[in-house]
């Protein structure tokens, strides 16, 4: 049985909630393994249309395990919300559970990651966090200081008294007057963590008991390949791994028991935040593609970036991720465009690249190389039940992609419902 790594291979949003959402009917467990409610997990199936943020996908399947694992970052106010959104639309917590060794979002991560940003926006070197506190709370983590969840099984004194060490010496970091008093955040802390403490749990008994029983797991990806935190676009990046090396190790998975690494791949490419993007299109396309595709952050709401696939960077993620397979997202909006394009290679120091690697961004020195003579076709491919039953240009995009790339790809999605999504092969 496998155990199947689900990987956003741009950055984020590819569209990953859908497919954990499909391949999770089938699994016995799923673990989201890393980040924080930084994520925004799109979701619509018979419930309803749902934007999970640091649950796993799979509690919408009553007999999935759902993990929040050790690689995460939990905010007490928000998960709780989520759990009640959950419940109140019939969704059972049963079969929940959270890593002792996920860490706490604390109030004033998010005062200091507002904080950061705005003086960082003073230099010019904003990053567009989602201002959820995600880099400050992974600063302590490393910094070793921080609440993890473990610390909510323990004695409520000594909890408390370290809530106060770290509150004062927050506020002394932080500009005067920011954050309310310790009292009022120690008791909607406490209010929030004594709903969520009998969830956690060491999850990774149950996950080797999943693996020796030969069960199939899903390792929920957050963010994507090119927003982590090592392989990323640093600095503009998040603070955690996101390749399925780092949904491994949040997981408590030894890598080789990894058996399918799915990359997830949108048709084009988006970002939200600041930061390299080499193929970004002029303002008035991207504006027309952002309504078609409904471009805008789950989480955050903000309008996303727009820029043609591509692929020299697909194959700097393949070489991270080492895919199995593919699943591309979205192609759905080129349909009717008046031109679709896609970037095969990079002009780097006056030298063709047919892959881009980190040193090489800084030296990007012109405009990328983009097939411009694809197909156009104006079916809407949500109407289509087959791969053959697409339109000749929708068939060529995919083909084309999969010589370029050289990894199957797998499933197309035609649409943002759970049905609207074609195989290939087997
Ligand atoms: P942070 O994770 O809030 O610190 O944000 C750092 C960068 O990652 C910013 O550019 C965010 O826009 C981006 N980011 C974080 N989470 C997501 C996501 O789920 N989708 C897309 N971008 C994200």
């Amino acid at each position: 049985m496998p155990v199947i790594a689900v990987v956003g291979a741009q950055w984020g949003d590819e569209g990953k909630g859908k497919i954990v959402d499909v391949l999770a009917q089938k699994a016995h467990v799923v673990v989201r393994s890393s980040g924080g409610n930084n994520a925004g997990h799109t979701v619509i199936n018979e419930y309803g249309e749902f934007a999970a943020h640091i649950i796993p996908v799979g509690i919408f399947n009553p007999e999935t395990l759902c993990i929040v694992g050790g690689g995460t970052v939990l905010h007490p106010r928000s998960g709780v919300k989520e759990l009640e959104e959950l419940t109140a639309r019939g969704i059972s917590l049963k079969r929940l559970l959270i890593s002792s060794k996920a860490h706490l979002i604390l109030p004033w991560h998010i005062f200091q990651d507002e904080a950061e940003e705005k003086r960082r926006s003073k230099n010019g070197a904003k990053i567009g966090t989602t201002l959820r506190g995600i880099g400050p709370a992974y600063s302590d983590k490393a910094a070793r200081i921080n609440l993890r969840a473990q610390d909510l099984l323990g004695n409520r004194d000594a909890l408390r008294e370290k809530f106060f060490a770290l509150y004062e010496l927050k506020r002394k970091l932080l500009p005067r007057g920011r954050m309310p008093d310790a009292e009022t955040l120690w008791q909607e802390f406490l209010r929030d963590t004594e709903i969520l403490a009998p969830f956690v749990c060491d999850i990774e008994l149950f996950v080797w008991e999943a693996l020796e029983k030969k069960q199939t797991i899903l390792l929920e990806g957050a963010q994507g390949t090119l927003l982590d935190v090592d392989d990323g676009t640093y600095p503009y990046v998040t603070s955690t791994g996101c390749t399925a090396a780092a949904l491994a190790k949040g997981a408590g998975i030894p890598p080789q028991t990894i058996t399918r690494v799915v990359g997830v791949v949108k048709a084009y490419c988006t970002r939200v935040g600041e930061g390299p993007f080499p193929t970004e299109m002029d303002f008035s396309f991207a504006d027309e593609m952002r309504e078609k595709g409904k471009e805008y952050g789950a989480t955050t709401g903000r309008p996303r970036r727009i820029g043609w696939l591509d692929v020299p960077l697909l194959r700097y993620a393949h070489g991270l991720n080492g895919f199995t397979e593919l699943v591309l997202t979205k192609l759905d909006v080129f349909s009717g465009l008046p031109r679709v394009m896609l970037c095969t290679e990079h002009v780097v120091d006056g030298r063709i690249e047919d892959m881009l690697m980190p040193t090489q961004f800084p030296k990007l020195s012109q405009a990328p190389n983009l097939m411009s003579n694809l197909r156009l076709w104006d079916q809407d491919l949500a109407e289509c039940v087959a791969f053959k039953d697409f339109p000749c240009g929708a068939r060529e995009f995919v083909e084309y992609l999969e010589k370029l790339i050289r990894v199957p790809i797998r499933f197309v999605s035609t649409g943002p419902q759970r049905h609207q999504m074609v195989m290939r092969g087997e």
